[in-house]
């Protein structure tokens, strides 16, 4: 356990400059996940906190301690690579026992926390196993025993999930939140997957271009974006965003029966937040296009009247009676779940009485 502060951390290849000071506090125990597109440094700031990469200026602290010159064995961190690479020719046991015996680590010590790790992650059947004898999420279990075995301060994890379908990730999603709780380590995350962003963790990072975005809850980002960057890149399904001038979506036969923000140039509206109504309380209308169902609930594509073909509106409902393809439909919201941004993105904060 240990807490991690970064301070205007910088890392340049070149002229080119790939994090551009960030700045952030984890509390001891915490679990952050780092999302973000790809390219946006999410690796580059996880190895730099590792010591795998070096940091170009500003300072990396690990309780209290400044770590920039410290070597990555000596940080007391383990970290979960994407591609697991378990050596072939050792079995389960050996290649989670590895990394400790080199360590100079008494045998007794080994074995036992190796025999802990197994249990923990349901490995015993398979400790006399090589690697290619076991499936793909019983694999990524050792590499994961194999991180915990040396009882880090910080666990590091790197999208370790994406090489998975989707019931073992789902699986061995929950198995890390409760080897989070059991060992109440500080872990860091980096993934693409939204629901593992939202469901794991304390407080997620959203990074953009080796900036932070926001920092803040998964229902935080939700709730109350920062910004647009952050409103589309966060939730299940991504925000419908409309063009607004003067206080008012600028669609022909569209009508707010509220001003938004004189400042806002887009309103976004999550597809969860749309309802069907009766015409006479429609903010908007249009044609349904495309339904898609995914079981337990439904996304419409809605092309608008007076809209862009390519400007389809999302409602996403568990109602599987909004309308087939082909059908009318006129739809309203609350004013609540709207979100207002001015022209550079930022969300304007406006009164939703
Ligand atoms: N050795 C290097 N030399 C030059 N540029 C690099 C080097 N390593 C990484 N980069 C650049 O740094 C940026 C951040 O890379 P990084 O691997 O951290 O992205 P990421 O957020 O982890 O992306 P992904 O989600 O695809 O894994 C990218 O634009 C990448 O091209
Ligand atoms: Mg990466």
């Amino acid at each position: 356990m240990a807490d991690l502060v970064l301070k205007n951390v910088e890392k340049s290849y070149g002229p080119i400059k790939v994090i551009q000071g960030i700045s952030l506090d984890i509390k001891n125990g915490e679990f952050i996940v780092f999302v973000g597109p790809s390219g946006c440094g999410k690796s580059t700031l996880l190895r730099m906190i590792a010591g795998l990469e070096d940091i170009t200026s500003g300072e990396v602290f690990i309780d209290g301690q400044l770590v920039n010159s410290v070597p990555a064995p000596k940080r007391g961190i383990s970290m979960v690579f994407q591609s697991y690479a378990l050596y072939p020719h050792m079995t389960v046991r050996q290649n989670m026992s590895f990394g400790l015996e080199v360590s100079g680590a008494p045998k007794d010590l080994v074995t036992e926390r190796v025999a802990d790790a197994a249990e923990i992650l349901q490995l015993v059947p398979y400790l006399d196993r090589l690697p290619k004898a076991l499936s793909g999420g019983q694999r990524q279990r050792v590499a994961i025993g194999r991180a915990i075995v040396r009882e880090p301060k910080i666990f590091l994890f790197d999208e370790p999930l994406s090489n998975l379908d989707t019931a073992l990730r789902g699986q061995t999603r929950v198995e890390i939140a409760r080897l989070h709780a059991r060992l109440d380590a500080t872990m860091i995350y980096v993934t693409h997957d939204q629901t593992e962003a939202m469901t794991l963790v304390d407080r997620i990072v959203v990074l953009n271009e080796g900036k932070i975005e926001q920092v803040g809850t998964p229902l935080e980002l939700y709730q109350t974006p920062n910004n647009a960057f952050v409103a589309a890149f966060i939730g299940g399904q991504a925000m419908n965003f409309l063009p607004v001038e003067n206080g008012q979506i600028t669609l022909e036969g569209v009508k707010l029966p509220f001003l938004l923000p004189q400042d806002t140039k887009t309103v976004g509206i999550r597809p969860e937040h749309l309802t069907r109504v009766p015409d006479g309380e429609r903010w908007l209308s249009g044609v349904v296009d495309v339904v898609e169902e995914f079981g337990e609930s439904v996304l419409y594509h809605i092309i608008m009247d007076n809209a862009p073909a390519d400007m389809p509106l999302m409602i996403f409902k568990s109602d599987h009676n909004i309308g087939e393809k082909g059908s009318r439909v006129s739809l309203s919201g609350d004013v609540k779940n709207l979100h207002a941004f001015d022209a550079d993105g930022g969300s304007l904060k406006f009164d939703k009485l």
